[in-house]
């Protein structure tokens, strides 16, 4: 949800600020900029060079008409408010004031109008006016520190900034309510950055601002002031391992590579949540969970976005059928706004990869201020939520860049089930036994993920089929109902095609008068208990013509064989791992569909990694 970077340094700054920005561009990609302080004839100027399109299209405008110098910000676009265009690409300037913004000022309206009659605005952005406000402050006779520190108190909403100023030596602005922001130290040189990835390669040494934080950075200091203006210290945090999950390696796309990463980022996953030796689950000393006890916990209240809500729905069935837990299961961006009856004893759960989301934190904030205990599942341990939650469950699934989550989701499902398992021990559900058995299916599903993903190139065959496909839909039943959300959501996301998840007996109460000869409808059915069920809905769908593509397994399948014309054998699994197994066919779907239509896999239009805004 557009990424920011900027470097006070020594030397010249462009062609990093550039590459800076290409392991930002997850965040957003319709337009990119850089602005630099750079020395013309003798004279410091502020210059920028802007593009419409991806952070290429910046780079090949930047070798044209090159720029460069000792100091910089750049800014990779998500678009909110104003449309994809150069004018509303950031850097904003106003005077000698250039500005960088991700985030939202939700009363720009206000103060555009209140400076309307002395400044002309170029954008329609909401950003613009910051850079008026400073630059019309430093007018009043306010240093740069000062006109922006005045500025910020003026700023509703939720932003990360980064400040340069034309004439003010040697220095860059930062601030972060909301939208996180990092710094990083260097040796003679300072960055600030969206995240730790925008800068590996500058500095394993970061501060991350907090609520509030604003900072002035040169090439040997940084200061930082929190809202109240009191120079604070912050942690610093040493960023460890290798940034090789970021690259793309031999693989044509992340999402393929984050694909194929699933039989090792499953394992990981369980390595913090099992034993497999004693078959038990660990227990929430293990776990770093102190004080959390789901013996004490009356109800699980889960809230997640996008692909995560898909894993927390999945993770309700789970919670409620190992541990009789009651569970519900929210969208963060409807849940404060629904007001739910909170009750005591309430474990609020956020499902989140990114850790940043604003809706999930939003909600997060909301449980805590209602004296809610609440938990994290993350994937980034450096994150708003993961600092904010009284528990941080890791999922331990590495960076994940494609935008379209795979290997998350996966690990969110591991982490999950391992829980729900956990919950039913410690409630007295679970006996000994029934743990062991419990563990021991757990432990294959790193095997399973593996043999699931030879299923490439049947697969591969049947997106071919999808491609052609004005319409698909996916049924599924129980713990595959979400599973077939989470499929459709994962067709459109990339391929573009229109895609609808259903429960399967939920279809012939309407959607079905949308099945026409030759739609595909996807069926998730191993031969579990609700198998027979799903099959009769699968006639349903087939006898009014629709082209089934039935997921299932060798018993399933020899069940099946002369019903559906497509059948996909997944590896017999237990009942209760299946939605993870089953769930690489359909990424894989989703994935040879979009290759085939020629889309953008990794980075989708529209779409953004991290939506740090409501
Ligand atoms: C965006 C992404 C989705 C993701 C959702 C939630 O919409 O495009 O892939 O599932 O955000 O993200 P989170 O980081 O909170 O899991």
């Amino acid at each position: 949800m557009c990424g920011i970077i900027g470097i006070v340094g020594n030397r010249p700054v462009a062609g990093r600020l550039i590459e800076g920005l290409k392991r930002l561009e997850y965040r957003g990609y319709d337009s990119a900029g850089i602005a630099v302080i750079q020395e013309i004839d003798g004279q410091s100027t502020l210059v920028r060079r802007r593009a419409k399109g991806k952070i290429v299209k910046l780079e090949e405008r930047v070798k044209l008409e090159p720029v460069d110098g000792f100091l910089g910000i750049a800014h990779t676009r998500w678009a909110t408010h104003g449309a994809v265009t150069k004018t509303n690409a950031h850097p904003h300037f106003a005077g000698q004031v250039g500005v960088v913004h991700n985030g939202i000022i939700e009363n720009f309206t206000e103060l555009r109008g209140a400076l309307k009659d002395k400044r002309s605005f170029h954008t329609q952005t909401d950003t613009e006016v910051v850079a008026h406000m400073i630059d019309e402050a430093m007018r009043t006779g306010l240093s740069g520190q000062d006109a922006f520190a005045q500025t910020l108190k003026q700023l509703r909403g939720a932003f990360a900034l980064g400040v340069v100023i034309d004439g003010v030596a040697g220095q860059i602005f930062a601030a972060r309510k909301g939208p996180p922001l990092a710094i990083g130290i260097g040796d003679g040189e300072n960055y600030i950055g969206s995240d730790a990835i925008a800068l590996s390669s500058l500095s394993k040494q970061i501060i991350y601002l907090e609520e509030g934080d604003w900072a002035v950075l040169t090439d040997d200091n940084i200061q930082i002031y929190d809202a109240k203006d009191t120079e604070v210290k912050r942690d610093i945090t040493h960023i460890t391992g290798s940034m090789a999950a970021a690259e793309k390696g031999n693989y044509r796309h992340f999402m393929r590579k984050e694909i194929y990463e699933q039989p090792e980022t499953t394992a990981h996953t369980l390595t913090h949540y099992i034993d497999a030796f004693n078959h038990k689950v660990k227990t929430e000393d293990a776990l770093k969970l102190k004080g959390l006890d789901f013996k004490t916990v009356e109800r699980v209240s889960f809230i997640a976005c996008g692909t995560a809500a898909y894993a927390a729905m999945v993770a309700k069935y789970w919670f409620e059928q190992l541990a009789h837990l009651p569970t519900d299961m929210d969208v963060a961006s409807e849940f404060r706004y629904r007001r739910p009856a909170l009750t005591d004893n309430t474990l609020a759960m956020a499902v989140s990869q990114s850790g940043e989301t604003a809706d999930t934190l939003a909600a997060l904030r909301y449980c805590k201020d209602h004296g809610l205990q609440t938990g994290v599942l993350v994937n980034v341990l450096s994150s708003t939520m993961a600092r904010e939650a009284d528990y941080v469950l890791p999922i331990n699934a590495g960076p994940e860049i494609g935008v379209a989550s795979t290997k998350a989701f996966t690990a969110q499902l591991t982490a999950l089930l391992s829980l729900a398992i956990t919950a039913g021990v410690q409630r007295g559900h679970i006996d000994t036994q029934a743990e062991k058995r419990l563990v021991d299916s757990l432990t294959h599903i790193p095997r399973h993920i593996n043999e699931t993903l030879k299923l490439d190139g049947q697969i591969e065959n049947l997106a071919h089929m999808l491609s052609k496909a004005k319409s698909v839909f996916y049924l599924g039943r129980g713990v595959h109902y979400p599973l077939a959300l989470e499929g459709a959501l994962k067709l459109k996301e990339i391929s573009y095609i229109h895609a609808e998840g259903y429960a399967a007996g939920e279809l012939k109460h309407g959607p079905i008068a949308l099945i026409e000869e030759g739609t595909p409808v996807i069926v998730i059915a191993p031969s579990d208990e609700l198998f027979e069920k799903t099959i009769s809905n699968l006639q349903e769908v087939a006898t009014r013509g629709a082209k089934v593509v039935l997921i299932t397994d060798n018993k399933g399948a020899k069940h099946a064989h002369n019903m559906v014309p497509h059948i996909i054998v997944c590896p017999d699994v237990s009942p209760v791992t299946a939605p993870i197994i089953y769930a690489i066919t359909i990424q894989l779907l989703s994935y040879h569909t979009a290759v085939h239509l020629g889309t953008d896999v990794d980075q989708p239009r529209n779409l953004a990694k991290s939506v740090t805004v409501e």
